[in-house]
């Protein structure tokens, strides 16, 4: 007879709703926001820490969500790229990201937008170098990051992610 998986109840705040639900103790947090929450918006690429298209905010900082197992935001706040545009509206960094042709495959762009919206609440007005610093954790594969770096930039000097 295989073990029982072992569940703990957890409660999280993603994107300003509270999920109160049993999963198992094993689950990735990628995989709750995913599968549970349905928020497919967070990305999976390599599920092994590298590659950033996991990227959440949890308690305002950036982490990569397939490196936690879901119990372990048990209490936390979550936002994830959907938590970005507050009523809809595109935030002045997704604008950019657009106008920039920041993306090409959109992949990475999730995490890519949480890492740069970090960066930028961290330090509003970031070199170019600063820029590349805080996007290192995040891989795009498409874009050769210049129009990422520029969009980021433009928002840098017009003030506010
Ligand atoms: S899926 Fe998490 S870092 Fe690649
Ligand atoms: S736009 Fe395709 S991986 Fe970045």
């Amino acid at each position: 007879m295989p073990e029982p998986v072992s569940e703990q109840t957890i409660s999280v705040e993603i994107n300003g709703e509270t999920y109160e639900q049993e999963v198992e103790a094993r689950k990735l947090l990628v995989h709750f926001i995913r599968d549970v929450v349905d928020l497919t918006g967070t990305h999976v690429g390599c599920d092994t820490g590298n590659c950033g298209a996991c990227t959440v905010l949890m308690d305002g900082k950036t982490i990569k969500s397939c490196m936690l197992l879901a119990i372990q935001a048990d209490g936390a706040t979550i936002t994830t790229v959907e938590g970005l545009a507050a009523g809809g509206e595109l935030t002045p960094l997704q604008r950019a990201f657009s106008a920039s042709h920041a993306l090409q495959c959109g992949y990475c762009t999730p995490g890519m937008l949480l890492s740069a919206a970090y960066l930028l609440e961290q330090n509003p007005h970031p070199s170019e170098e600063e820029i590349r610093r805080g996007i290192q954790g995040n891989i795009c594969r498409c874009t050769g990051y210049v129009n990422i770096v520029e969009a980021i930039k433009s928002v840098a000097e017009g003030g506010g992610a």
